[in-house]
């Protein structure tokens, strides 16, 4: 009798706690209580391994004959410099560029022109330390290249129309935002990227790239510096 209360009251305890772990523990009844042996051990579910995001690649730079090229695209700022010697004058792929772009823009009843393009490094030396003595050298830092620094230099920059802020509102201003990147043009130092391109705001000043990459660089949103992994900064 003590032997039947015993078995049915562990029964009756094993069946009310079905979610607690079952104990073969003092149990040689033989009644079919579960015992730690007939439990589906859970085979461990594999953890996958993580496929790495694919990282950015570093930039590759290559200097030839004091030019810097980053993968593969000539890089003036103000990280990289110009030789004092290098004067290759306005790159004739880029005017052609421009003159279809001027084309293009013509036939919407725009005119846009170039006001500056290449500048030698004394020119550059000039104006630059004309703006200095104007303005100071910190001031004249945010809007006016160092000699050596300005892609002026490079014969592939060009400024259009007024160098003025309000450029960038009129309507040639508008159309070359736009379209500048289907002639191989960006604009090389937008409005929210003066704290990495290391100047201010120049609607004016186009950068020849090429149609492809011009066309990358639109899409991406970046700046040249963003893009291309680099910095902007005076050593
Ligand atoms: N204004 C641009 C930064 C230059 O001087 O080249
Ligand atoms: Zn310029």
């Amino acid at each position: 009798m003590k032997y039947m209360i015993t078995v049915v009251l562990l029964g009756f305890l094993l069946s009310g706690c079905t979610s607690s772990a079952p104990s073969s523990s003092n149990v040689s009844s033989g009644e079919s209580v579960p015992t730690i042996a007939s439990i589906p051990v859970p085979t461990s579910t594999p953890v996958p391994t993580p496929t790495p995001e694919p990282q950015p690649e570093s930039p590759t730079i290559e200097t030839v004959d004091g030019v810097t090229y980053v993968n593969g695209i000539l890089v003036v700022n103000k990280t990289y410099s110009l030789p004092s010697d290098y004067a290759p004058g306005v790159n004739s792929d880029a005017k052609a560029a421009f003159d279809k772009m001027r084309t293009a823009a013509a036939a919407e009843g725009l005119n846009i022109y170039i006001s500056s393009s290449f500048r030698s490094y004394e020119y550059q030396n000039k104006i630059y330390n004309r703006y200095v003595s104007r303005d100071g050298k910190e001031k004249a830092d945010t809007y006016s290249a160092r000699p050596g620094h300005s892609e002026h230099q490079t014969g592939l920059a060009f400024d259009l129309n007024t160098i003025d802020d309000a450029f960038g509102k009129t309507p040639e201003g508008e159309w070359v935002a736009q379209h500048a990147h289907e002639y191989g043009f960006i604009i090389r130092y937008p409005a929210d990227k003066v704290e990495i391109t290391g100047f201010k705001y120049e609607p004016w000043h186009l950068r020849y790239l090429g149609t492809e990459t011009a066309s990358k660089v639109y899409e991406s949103g970046l700046c040249l510096e963003e893009y291309l992994d680099i910095t902007s900064i005076y050593s």
